[in-house]
């Protein structure tokens, strides 16, 4: 009697600390990588095409934020992928970010 009482206690605690470990050990390297999402969608859908030369040539179209913008817009459309607004604007920001650094 006195053991099995015992034995159930000891799993009652464990099972409740497993799922925490579990979760811990999930959602650590999630953490870890800061995900970019305008970095993938460009990654995923754009970079097959071009990569640096295009956005640094000399003579490249864009000059300002709201052309970039438009730029980007108008190449998911050519893609096909039919971007919202807001992955139009995440990826804008990651391309200006690393390539056009624009302010307006
Ligand atoms: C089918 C190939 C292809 C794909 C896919 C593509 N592009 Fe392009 N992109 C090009 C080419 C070629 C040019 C250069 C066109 C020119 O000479 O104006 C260009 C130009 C650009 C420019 C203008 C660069 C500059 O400053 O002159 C931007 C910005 C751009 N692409 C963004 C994107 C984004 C964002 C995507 C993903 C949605 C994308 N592109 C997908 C081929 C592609």
């Amino acid at each position: 009697m006195g053991i099995m009482t015992r034995r159930r206690a000891s799993i009652r605690i464990t099972m409740p600390l497993a799922g925490l470990v579990m979760f811990w050990i999930i959602s650590a390297p999630l953490a870890a990588q800061d995900f970019d999402p305008g970095r993938a969608l460009y990654q995923n859908h754009c970079q097959q095409c071009h990569e640096q030369w295009v956005h640094t040539r000399e003579r490249r179209r864009v000059s300002t934020l709201g052309g970039l913008r438009e730029q980007v817009a108008s190449w998911s459309v050519h893609a096909g992928l039919q971007w919202t607004s807001e992955e139009i604007e995440l990826v804008t920001r990651y391309v200006n970010r690393r390539y056009y650094q624009l302010t307006e």
